[in-house]
Parts: C-alpha cells; structure tokens; sequence
C-alpha cells in the first residue's frame, strides 16, 4: 500500500461524534490521516479555529496515524501543497451527496488527479451535526451522545454551562 496519506477537511466547529466516526475509519484505511481545520465561507464561525484544533488534537488523541492542522485558503491549494491526492468526506445521505459530489468534482478541476472517497455515516451518527450540537448546548441540554467525552468541558465552558445543569435537559 505504500505511505498512504489523505486529507479530511471540515469545519468542526465543534468536533462531533459523527465526525469522529470517520475519522476512525479513515485511520483504518490510510497510513496517515491529516484532519484540516478549513474555512467554510458560507458558515460563521462559532469557536475559534485554534480552539477546534485544540479540540481535535484531544478527541483523536488516542489514534496514533492522525495529525491536526488549520488553514486558510482553498482545499485544493492544501492538498497541493501538502502533497496530498485523496480527501475524505462523509455523506449522511441524498443531500450531502450531491453537494459533495459537485464539491468533489471542482476540488478536482482546481487539483487535476485529486480523488474525494465518501464514507457513508454510520447510522449511529447519521442524525448529529455540529450546529444541532452548537443549539443543544445554548439550550444546556445532554451534550454526551453527539461529542467526543474529551471535548465535552471545552464546550460546556464556551457555552457557560456547568456539566450538573445539562442532566436537567
Ligand atoms: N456524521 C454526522 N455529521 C457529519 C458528518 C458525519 N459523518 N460529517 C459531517 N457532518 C456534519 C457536520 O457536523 C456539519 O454540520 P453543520 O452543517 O451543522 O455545521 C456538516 O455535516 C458538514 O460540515 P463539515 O464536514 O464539518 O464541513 P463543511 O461542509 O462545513 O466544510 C469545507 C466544508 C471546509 C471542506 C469546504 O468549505 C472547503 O473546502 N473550504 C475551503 C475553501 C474551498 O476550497 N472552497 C471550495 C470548495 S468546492
């Protein structure tokens, strides 16, 4: 297989279990994974991206083959410049596909040889996106089933939460 390497870029604001999930699988596919924090225009930002570096670094942690990075530009500038040819996304159905499909097909006019691979969600997280779990955390409900447990006090803090409050639902 050689020195197998790919790019798994995203938001992550925050980091969610679904996430996670891909993360994982792609660890088990790829010699290395590199997770990139990236800017998503159409999106305002809610944690500072340092912080969901930060928070990546501690939710993947105990997989060894995953690096953490951020960056600016375009997701097709990254993957040359790193020297990265496959980037992996995950697509939780109908809908994601087809705007990962049209993602995947510009990433690749910007990138000539550039592969995106989909990974389906895994049922189990099928339902999770970081913006329910950015809403369930203003409401201080159960964050536990969406996130990462390593990641779970950074996000009670951001949202002034303390953990006994969020058992209430
Ligand atoms: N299970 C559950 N949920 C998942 C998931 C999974 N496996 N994978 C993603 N999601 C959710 C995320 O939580 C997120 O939820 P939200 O919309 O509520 O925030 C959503 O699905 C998708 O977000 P994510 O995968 O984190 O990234 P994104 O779609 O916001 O990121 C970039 C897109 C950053 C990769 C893209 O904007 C990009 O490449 N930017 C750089 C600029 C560029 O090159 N632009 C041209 C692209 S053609």
């Amino acid at each position: 297989m050689g020195n197998s390497r790919c790019l798994y870029p995203g938001s992550f604001d925050p980091v969610t279990r679904g996430h996670m999930d891909i993360i994982r699988r792609a660890a088990r596919m790829f010699d290395e994974v590199v997770v990139g924090v990236l800017h998503n225009p159409e999106k305002q930002g809610c944690f500072p991206v340092p912080k969901r570096v930060e928070m990546l670094e501690k939710a993947c942690r105990a997989i060894p083959n995953v690096r953490v990075i951020s960056y600016g530009g375009l997701l097709a500038r990254c993957t040359k410049e790193m020297g990265i040819s496959v980037v992996v996304r995950g697509v939780r159905g109908v809908a994601d596909l087809e705007s990962e499909t049209a993602m995947a097909r510009i990433n690749g006019q910007l990138n000539p040889g550039l592969e995106t691979v989909f990974l389906p969600a895994s049922p189990e997280t099928n339902e999770i996106s970081a913006s329910m779990v950015r809403q369930l955390a203003s409401f201080g409900a159960d964050l536990a089933p969406y996130v990462p447990e390593q990641v779970l006090p950074d996000i009670l803090a951001a949202f002034e939460r303390i953990p006994e409050m969020n058992k209430e639902g």
